[in-house]
């Protein structure tokens, strides 16, 4: 069975022995990526941590922002409560999401007429690290 990604061209991180160390050494400054999560309406529900990861990361580099974008930070000391939907352009990112989503799953392959998965759209396909595509 062939196992559709949304984004392809994501592999897992390779590993590097010094990345584990500079994430217990910056632990207590930043947040630490959760493992389980709670609130995944369009992402599939088994996405490994380290995909979400790179996904949210994708987000991040194709739209020119940060996680608080889309994501609230509460409490004190403030942290982030990721499964939130209170920012519009969280809501907004899951439409995206489903978007792209039907282009790369629907329609192009319409127009193929072999097995060929690529080129596929992403968020940078139109977002290209702005907010707004017109920007
Ligand atoms: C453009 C908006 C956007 C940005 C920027 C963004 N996210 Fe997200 N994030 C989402 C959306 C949308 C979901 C929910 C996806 C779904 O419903 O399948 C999500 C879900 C998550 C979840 C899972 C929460 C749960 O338990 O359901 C985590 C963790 C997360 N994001 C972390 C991050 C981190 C860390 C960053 C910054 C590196 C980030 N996100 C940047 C939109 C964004
Ligand atoms: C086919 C082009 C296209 C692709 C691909 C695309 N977007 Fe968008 N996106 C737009 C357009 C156009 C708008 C502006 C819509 C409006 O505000 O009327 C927009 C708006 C947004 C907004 C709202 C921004 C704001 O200022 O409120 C978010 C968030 C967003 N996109 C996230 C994403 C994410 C995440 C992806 C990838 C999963 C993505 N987009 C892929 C075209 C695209």
């Amino acid at each position: 069975m062939h196992h559709r990604t949304l984004f392809p061209r994501y592999r897992p991180r390779p590993f590097r022995p010094w990345a584990a160390l500079i994430l217990l050494l910056s632990a207590p400054l930043a947040a630490q990526f959760p493992e389980k999560f709670e609130n995944l309406q369009v992402l599939p529900a088994d996405i490994s941590p380290a995909d979400l990861e790179a996904t949210m990361e994708s987000f991040k580099a194709a739209l020119g922002v940060r996680c608080t974008f889309c994501h609230v930070r509460e409490g004190t000391p403030p942290d982030f409560i990721f499964p939130l939907d209170k920012k519009d352009p969280k809501r907004k990112a899951r439409v995206m999401l489903q978007m792209v989503a039907e282009i790369n799953g629907t329609f192009l392959p319409r127009i193929r007429n072999d097995e060929q998965h690529e080129p596929v759209v992403s968020c940078m396909t139109c977002h290209r690290g702005k907010q707004n595509p017109e920007e």
